[in-house]
């Protein structure tokens, strides 16, 4: 420990967004004496840039260990905003109305017969619509589009204002939130120790909860390199006096639905490392995949862009649990599109984890499953 005083501490968790957030909090309620380190951006990177959306089966590409979950995570979502908005007093908007996958040409209405189709057989709740099914569901889609699916699980939340209330419970659970930027993680005799900030302070701890988005492979003192790239995305939000009921996902963009009256149109999916801003052409291309699919959106107004970074992975499931070689290193990170969907479970699973009981189900998210690992 650098010969410094301990002091401190019993659990740092590296990053401020609504996973690092949640899990701070979860633990906080277990007992845990917890320390949030952030570089400030509170609230996070992802969870701020998100579009909120909680869409376990429109992002799966079949049943597995995601959907699985995902699911898990979506029933979570009630009870969670319900504790959360009883420790803050505030409303985060929750809804679990479902969202409309829809095809506006043939090749994506054979895609979506198959999605449909997989996820019936699953016992999923979907509806094929066509015709005047789907113009009664959503009357504000284009006229000519092909057809849809309506997922029943699935909904959405005010990421931003998640953002603000989860720091709101998590200090009122106790934790304390610091500024600082974790470079790397103390190790002593083969365990993790805490963590050094840029500043090159020690930040002593028991546990380490990494969270750190798209940021988390920067850390130095991992055991293995830890495969997290930034898959970076823009949105648009549009004036508009929200035509649509619920979240609708299609060729080239999806659309949510947002209190007081804007649709937010995502997103792009651009491997461009940290290079952040939006562009003109991105901005164009979701304005016009926005108006293809409701055409009341046409010339709407373009009232706020925004960038930000997805942390993926090469498999594109979330990197979770305790690390089998470090002991005091338990990862909560690589969420890449579905942060926001599995903050819950992630908290869950973490403190779990923490009190030396881990959930059978990390086994599919361990961070030594990708080769060289
Ligand atoms: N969750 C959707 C996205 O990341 O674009």
């Amino acid at each position: 420990m650098r010969g410094r005083e301990r002091k401190g501490s019993d659990v740092i968790v590296v990053g401020g967004g609504a996973i690092g957030l949640a899990c701070a909090r979860a633990l906080a309620a277990r007992g845990r004496h917890v320390t949030v380190i952030d570089r400030g951006v509170r609230g996070g990177e992802a969870t701020l840039a998100a579009g909120g959306m909680l869409s376990p089966l429109a992002e799966s590409t079949g049943p597995g260990p995601f959907l699985d979950i995902g699911l898990a995570s979506f029933a979570l979502w009630p009870s969670f905003v319900e504790q959360i908005e009883e420790e803050t007093g505030m409303s985060l908007d929750l809804r679990t109305n479902g969202k409309l996958l829809l095809a506006l040409e043939t090749e994506a209405a054979h895609a979506l017969r198959a999605r449909h189709d997989w996820a019936k057989r699953n016992g999923l709740d979907v509806r094929w619509l066509e015709g005047a099914a789907l113009r009664g569901r959503e009357p504000s889609v284009h006229p000519a589009a092909v057809c849809g699916v309506h997922i029943a699980d699935d909904g959405q939340v005010d990421n931003r204002l998640l953002a603000r209330a989860l720091d709101v419970a998590a200090r009122a659970a106790g934790c304390a939130v610091a500024v600082g930027e974790a470079s790397g993680l103390l190790v002593e005799s083969g365990a993790v120790r805490g963590v050094v900030t840029r500043d090159g302070a020690d930040h002593p701890a028991d546990l380490v909860v990494l969270a750190a988005g798209a940021w988390s492979g920067g850390m130095s003192g991992l055991p293995r390199p830890l495969p997290v790239r930034p898959v970076k995305g823009q949105m648009v939000a549009l004036a508009s006096p929200s035509p649509l009921s619920t979240a609708v996902e299609t060729e080239g963009c999806y659309l949510i639905p947002r209190r007081g009256g804007s649709v937010w149109v995502g997103a792009t999916s651009e491997d461009v490392g940290f290079s952040g801003g939006t562009t003109p052409d991105a901005r164009d291309a979701l304005r016009r995949a926005a108006a293809a699919a409701v055409p009341g959106l046409d010339g709407a107004p373009e009232i706020e862009a925004w960038d930000g970074f997805r942390p993926g992975t090469p498999d594109g499931l979330p990197i979770l649990g305790p690390d089998p070689d470090l002991p005091g290193l338990i990862h909560a990170t690589g969420h890449f599109r579905n942060g926001i969907l599995l903050t819950p479970i992630t908290a869950e699973l973490v403190a779990g984890a923490a009190d030396g009981a881990p959930d059978p189900r990390l086994a599919a998210f361990r961070p030594d499953r990708f080769p060289g690992g």
